[in-house]
């Protein structure tokens, strides 16, 4: 099915952090990871979907040898009913017992997504296991979570772009966007295919 999508220009309010400015910070972050985990082999955990962009970028500063890894999870409530109830949708194909493993993340909001995956990560004994993350909204935190690496703190903003999607579109942006709410439409099927 085809959908109607708004374009992002008509209700971009404002470019919260342009594109030259993510790249310069993620290079930093890069190599301080560089530097931190000489020797080591660090397995990087990205957590689908809105981390892939960040996590993409980062390995291309990377200077020491590494593997990559993925899994998905789905958030039940998100802020509503049952905050925090995360279930695992898809797994990492690599074991981590015994491995430096990196979360690397797009955003911490409440801290909930974070303190969960850490937990179910932690079961399996990696060596080492800490975190990347892109964006803090620091204002919003319930669960305190720990931050190896913190790419920007943002203000208590719903932000899109660079990853992190407006309904499920705009993740191809290169810059964190801020969205003028009251000029936004959701994306709805076009009229024709509705009953498709
Ligand atoms: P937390 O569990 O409250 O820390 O929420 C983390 C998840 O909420 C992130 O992985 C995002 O998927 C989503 N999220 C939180 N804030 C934003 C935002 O401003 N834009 C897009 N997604 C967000
Ligand atoms: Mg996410």
């Amino acid at each position: 099915m085809s959908m109607q999508v708004q374009d992002y220009r008509e209700y971009l309010q404002e470019i919260l952090i342009p594109e030259e400015q993510l790249q310069q910070r993620i290079a930093e972050l890069a190599a301080e990871i560089s530097r931190d985990y000489e020797g080591k082999l660090p397995l990087l955990i990205c957590i689908l979907r809105g981390g892939v962009m960040f996590l993409t970028d980062l390995i291309r500063y990377l200077t020491i040898p590494h593997e990559i890894d993925f899994m998905a999870i789905e958030s039940y409530g998100q802020g509503r009913r049952d905050p925090g109830e995360i279930r695992l949708t898809m797994d990492l194909h690599t074991t981590i017992r015994g491995r430096h493993v990196l979360l690397v993340e797009d955003i911490i909001d409440t801290g909930n997504t974070v303190a969960q995956v850490l937990e179910l990560l932690q079961v399996r004994q990696p060596k080492s296991l800490k975190v990347c993350v892109l964006l803090d909204k620091v204002e919003r935190r319930q669960v305190e979570v720990p931050i190896h690496y913190r790419g920007f703190e943002i203000p208590n903003k719903f932000v899109f772009g660079y990853g992190l999607d407006m309904d499920g579109y705009w993740r191809n942006l290169p810059f964190i966007a801020v969205p003028d709410l009251s000029r936004y439409r959701p994306p709805k099927p076009f009229p024709s295919e509705e009953k498709d």
